[in-house]
């Protein structure tokens, strides 16, 4: 089983991440968490280039790195542990592309995007993808401390943009849409339950 968690920096993905692993242990179930851009050695060395070049980088340039160290990651770990009936859990994926790279900088048409996507994660999708929603203000006032990333540097209009793609995105079926602005507690419940229904 793949899951997937999307949402715009601050959005909380790596805490309701750690909460889902734990409760999947508890229960003696093994799973498998991978971040995106990374995952791989050769997907970790393309981070370093993608969140912390001080070059101009090219947004097609851009484009085109986030899914090099994608498909480098379906292909190492991603299919070999669906094959095994593994269940991993994905810290963003090819919808990150789709919302940033298409919907934040503009860097192609989208219908180039869809087809990038595909090839990038070899025709894979997640059963289910939770998206945490926040509003960009919200989100900006929790990343305030700490030093930006390259991503990061992007500014309040672009994360509205990227906002409105997973605003577009959330019409799929996969998509369960959660109000980040919750409890840390509040927000793991509804995963759950609604995982629960996804496995039944
Ligand atoms: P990361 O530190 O992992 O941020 P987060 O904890 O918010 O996931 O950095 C990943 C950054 O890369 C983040 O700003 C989102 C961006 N990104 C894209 O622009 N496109 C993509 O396809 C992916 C996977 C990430």
């Amino acid at each position: 089983m793949l899951i997937s968690f999307e949402g715009i920096d601050g959005c909380g993905k790596s805490t309701q991440i750690k909460l889902l692993k734990d409760y999947f242990n508890k229960s003696g179930v093994k799973t498998f968490v991978f971040r995106e851009p990374g995952g791989t050695e050769i997907s970790e060395k393309i981070r370093n280039l993608l969140l912390h070049e001080t070059e101009d980088m090219d947004p097609t340039t851009e484009l085109l790195l986030f899914s090099a160290a994608r498909s480098q990651l379906v292909a190492e770990e991603i299919k070999p542990r669906l094959k095994k009936g593994e269940i991993v859990i994905l810290d963003r994926f090819f919808d990150s592309t789709t919302a940033y790279q298409g919907y934040g900088r503009k860097s192609a048409k989208l219908s180039h995007i869809e087809t990038l996507n595909k090839l990038a994660t070899h025709h894979t999708e997640p059963d289910i993808t939770f998206y945490l929603r926040i509003d960009p203000k919200e989100a900006a006032k929790r990343t305030q401390t700490g030093t930006k990333d390259r991503m990061e540097k992007s500014g309040e209009d672009f994360f509205r943009e990227v906002c409105k793609g997973y605003d577009q995105l959330s019409r799929l079926k996969r998509f369960a849409v959660i109000d980040a602005s919750e409890s840390q507690e509040e927000i793991h419940q509804k995963i759950i339950s609604r995982l629960d229904q996804v496995l039944n």
